[in-house]
């Protein structure tokens, strides 16, 4: 089974109030990116790294990822739009199934990625890695309208797993469709196929707002002890 990985890496990171893209914000002595992909190299099922840089990004060339087989790819408007170009991009050596992990969460831990290939692999459908909502749940506006049952929510993280043709298919289905999607998983169910969800760590969280960026960097001091 062939396994490539694609690293979505072209937002511009806006709700960060940043003049560059957040995955080159430092943590410690590398970027958060090099962190990204330094987890994904040591997880021995993937044979090859796409990250999806925006076709200006200067930074990219820059680091250092010796030793990586690492291929730049070009992204897009939206998060899908730079998957759905690293699917493309790799067509013609296409890989039994992708592993996409968003640039933005450098504290995967390599026990969890094993484990939803594993899982996904065995019974031979997609899946991503979830957490159980821990918080009660509201909808609204301005004003809670609803609260919704939490006994059933989880939030989505990465890596999401899926059989390349598959996640090639949904996602372009949902891009004809104009689908609003925000994970690979909501193109896959659009889709009418399975997604399994496989609990994962809660503190694989998506460097977003500066909150998140300094608790991701005490996440990190504490992981490489
Ligand atoms: O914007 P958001 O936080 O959802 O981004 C998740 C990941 O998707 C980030 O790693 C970001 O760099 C990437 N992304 C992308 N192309 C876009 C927008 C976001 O590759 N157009």
């Amino acid at each position: 089974t062939t396994i490539a990985a694609v690293v979505p890496a072209a937002g511009v990171g806006a709700r960060m109030g940043l003049n560059h893209p957040k995955q080159y914000l430092k943590i410690g002595d590398k970027t958060v990116l090099e962190h990204t992909l330094g987890k994904l190299a040591q997880v021995p099922q993937l044979t090859k790294l796409y990250v999806a840089v925006s076709e200006t990004d200067g930074y990219f060339d820059e680091l250092d990822l010796s030793g990586l087989a690492v291929s730049r790819v070009t992204g897009g408007q939206e998060r899908s739009d730079s998957v759905l170009n690293a699917l493309l991009a790799m067509q013609s050596t296409a890989p039994d199934w992708v592993l996409v992990h968003d640039a933005a969460r450098p504290l995967v831990e390599i026990n969890d990625i094993t484990n939803l290939i594993e899982q996904c692999l065995t019974h031979q459908e997609g899946g991503i890695l979830a957490s159980k909502v821990k918080d009660t749940i509201k909808r609204g506006t301005s004003h809670s309208e609803e609260t919704v049952p939490r006994a059933t929510l989880w939030q989505a993280l990465t890596p999401q797993f899926f059989p390349y043709h598959q996640l090639l298919n949904a996602l372009q289905q949902a891009q004809q469709n104009n689908a609003q999607i925000t994970d690979e998983a909501s193109a896959v169910e659009l889709a009418g196929q399975p997604v399994r969800l496989v609990s994962g760590r809660s503190d694989n969280i998506k460097i977003t707002t500066p909150e998140d960026y300094a608790l991701a960097s005490f996440l990190m001091s504490q992981q490489s002890k």
